[in-house]
């Protein structure tokens, strides 16, 4: 039976991992977002470092109130589940699935503790995140957009075996495409491919 989303606490053993910098060992686990979580984020929300190649960056500068507002909407969203990313104890970022039919989801990341960026934290908690979509949820495919220029997340994808799929919809954007079924490609042969249309335009 599907575990209860609000009481799910992933991590996995292996997942203390090394860090680069470091070398130490960092434990990393992702639970679900509370709105209390929103009195950190909204300081990430006005640092434009963080959304330079996202397509959905904020506009104007975000509060408390505005992040608080904002979460308590989107985390009633049936068809969303949204984590908060946690290494050795402390918040560093969100990663959520969008979209989430009976068969895919979309995925989304960032670590709004930019200290926390390139110690592979966002590499575990995609791992994570895509055992819960393949375990919990029972997804089999995930999907999710890149910006050309976001060389890391690039990396970090194809890591984890992303693979370019050969559908465009935006000038500098790929989307990206996962199997959760099978570890190789290619994409489940389709009628069509308006779905995507639909989300990601
Ligand atoms: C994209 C993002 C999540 C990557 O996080 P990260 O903490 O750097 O990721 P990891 O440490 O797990 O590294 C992932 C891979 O990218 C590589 N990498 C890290 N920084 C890099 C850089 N500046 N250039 C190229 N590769 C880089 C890492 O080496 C690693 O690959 P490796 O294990 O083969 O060495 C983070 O930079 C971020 O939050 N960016 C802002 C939001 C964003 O763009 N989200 C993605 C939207 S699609």
């Amino acid at each position: 039976m599907e575990k209860p989303y609000e009481t799910y606490n992933i991590f996995r053993e292996k997942a203390k991992i090394q860090t680069i910098n470091t070398g130490e060992l960092m434990h990393v686990k992702i639970r679900p977002l509370k709105i209390e979580d929103a009195l950190i984020s909204y300081k990430w929300r006005n640092n434009p470092k963080i959304w330079e190649y996202t397509y959905n960056r904020p506009d104007k500068e975000i509060t408390s109130e505005i992040e608080i507002q904002w979460l308590k909407r989107v985390l009633k969203k049936p068809d969303e589940k949204r984590f908060a990313i946690i290494a050795d104890g402390k918040y560093v970022g969100n990663t959520q699935l969008t979209n989430i039919t009976n068969e895919y989801a979309v995925l989304h990341i960032f670590i709004g503790e930019t200290d926390y960026w390139g110690k592979n934290v966002a590499s575990e908690a995609v791992a994570l995140l895509i055992e819960y979509a393949k375990n919990e949820l029972n997804l089999s495919e995930i999907y999710l957009e890149v910006n050309n220029g976001n060389k890391s997340a690039i990396n970090l994808y194809k890591k984890l075996k992303f693979e370019f799929i050969p559908f465009k919809t935006r000038t500098n954007w790929q989307i990206m495409y996962r199997n959760l079924l099978m570890s190789s490609f290619p994409p489940p042969e389709r009628d069509n491919w308006g779905f995507l249309y639909e989300i990601f335009s």
